[in-house]
């Protein structure tokens, strides 16, 4: 058996919650493979609502496990408080032994967040954007080798290695001025800690590489997008792990090999949230539109996103990324209304046209040649079968598989699970 992976193809969310939500009764084991609680995934079902940080999205399907995967980085409080909305609503993964966490999964401390906090404010107009989770910082101690892992806390001397890192910190942030109190944070944290114990900690390139040898099936869920790894998307304004397919291979533990179908996943438009070149970004009164209409607000920060048209150049880009073998085009009734929807399907760049995302488009920008598309002029929210489909969306499926060279083989219609067509 081969892991299939489900990955955002722009600057996130683009919907993967949902999706993952609805392909996972097909599978046996869901895996987080990489980022943490900077993540917000929307799922929708029966008149609920949920958004979760670093759980998997596979969490509400009874035979599904769920594994946070080794190169997350988790957050103990915000996972204690991600399972307690779980049970206050009727769901206890952890009674039920759905969720296990991988034993080399990166911890996020207070102190990180800290440091997230410093070094944004430092940056003024050139800043990130971060969502302030303790990403970069946490990632970085991973790197650096100095990072504690959830194997590390039923080790007798968790809170020696804890104080060592903190006092780290606290010398790094004496240098950017005082240093908030975080005695509060402290306890929480130091509390979720003895909690997260109570979830099984696994040996998860092992679990993942035995369900695949049982015949088993595996998703990898993605988080952020591939415009935000930090290899290939635009850096500096990313995140601080591979987003991409090859993200799924570093953080379960899985040969390359072992990669079977990769569904990437895009909004039938685009939208940004922080800092960063963003080329078919939009403005105006059809950027607000795109908004309102999208409900575009952070399911994590509830930061307005930036809203701009769908980008051909960058879609591309990320799909040969990541090795892309069936595409998922989400949130196409945002669209419903618009009369005429733009592609952008070349950049002018340094008085050439081109069809590639070039190297530098911070302080050099690609300027979006656009091309204008039918829009369908009709609720679409209630479709769902391929043969209720507008003729003026279907051309638009036609013209992106065209454009994209991978096909279409869901379109999602709606936020809840039953708003799905498989085409
Ligand atoms: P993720 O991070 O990729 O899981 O995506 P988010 O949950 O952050 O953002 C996607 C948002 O769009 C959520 O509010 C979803 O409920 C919503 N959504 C997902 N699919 C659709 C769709 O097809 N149409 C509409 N209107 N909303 C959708
Ligand atoms: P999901 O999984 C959209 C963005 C932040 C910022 C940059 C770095 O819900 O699609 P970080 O917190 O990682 O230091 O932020 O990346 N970002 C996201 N944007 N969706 C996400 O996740 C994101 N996670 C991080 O806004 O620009
Ligand atoms: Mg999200």
């Amino acid at each position: 058996m081969q892991v299939d992976v489900l990955l955002g193809l722009q600057w996130g969310d683009e919907g993967k919650g949902k999706i993952v939500d609805v392909f996972c009764p097909k599978y046996d084991l869901i895996a987080r493979f990489q980022g943490g609680p900077n993540a917000g995934h929307t799922l929708e079902f029966d008149n609920k609502k949920f958004v979760l940080n670093t759980i998997p999205s596979g969490i509400f399907n009874e035979g599904t496990l769920n594994l946070i995967g080794s190169g997350v980085v988790i957050d103990p409080i915000i996972l204690k408080r991600e399972l307690d909305n779980l049970r206050t609503a009727g769901f206890d993964p952890v009674g039920k032994g759905t969720l296990v966490l991988a034993r080399k999964a990166h911890l996020i401390l207070p102190t990180h967040q800290l440091l997230d906090a410093a070094s944004e404010s430092k940056m003024g107009a050139g800043k990130i954007g971060s969502t302030l989770k303790g990403i970069g910082p946490t990632y970085m101690d991973k790197t650096g080798r100095n990072g504690l892992r959830v194997g590390d806390t039923t080790l007798p001397d968790f809170k020696e290695r804890y104080e060592k890192l903190k006092a780290k910190h606290l010398e790094i942030l004496s240098h950017y001025g005082e240093i908030p109190d975080f005695t509060e944070k402290e306890e929480a944290f130091l509390q979720a800690i003895e909690f997260i114990k109570s979830i099984p900690h696994v040996d998860a390139e092992h679990l993942v590489n035995n369900y695949l040898k049982e015949g088993k099936r595996v998703l990898a869920e993605g988080a952020q997008g591939t415009l935000l790894d930090v290899d290939f998307g635009s850096y500096p304004f990313v995140t601080s792990s591979n987003t991409t397919t090859a993200g799924a291979c570093t953080g379960l533990g899985i040969a390359p090999n072992k990669i079977g179908s990769v569904y990437g996943i895009f909004k039938a438009y685009a939208t940004r949230v922080g800092g960063g070149p963003f080329p078919t970004e939009l403005h105006d009164e059809t950027g607000e539109k795109l908004r309102q209409l999208g409900h575009e607000f952070g399911a994590t920060t509830g930061r307005a996103r930036r809203t701009g048209w769908i980008d051909i150049p960058a879609l591309k880009y990320a799909i040969m990324l990541n090795g892309v073998t069936e595409l998922i085009m989400m949130k196409a009734d945002v669209l419903d209304t618009f009369e005429k929807i733009y592609v952008c399907t070349h950049y002018k760049y340094n008085g050439e046209v081109i069809d590639y995302m070039p190297y530098e488009i911070i302080t050099n920008t690609a300027e979006p040649v656009l091309e204008e598309v039918q829009g369908w002029n009709q609720d679409i929210t209630g479709i769902r079968s391929k043969d209720e489909i507008p003729a003026a969306l279907a051309s638009y499926i036609a013209y992106l598989e065209k454009a994209l060279e991978v096909p279409i083989k869901y379109l999602s219609v709606g936020p809840d699970r039953v708003q799905t067509i498989e085409l």
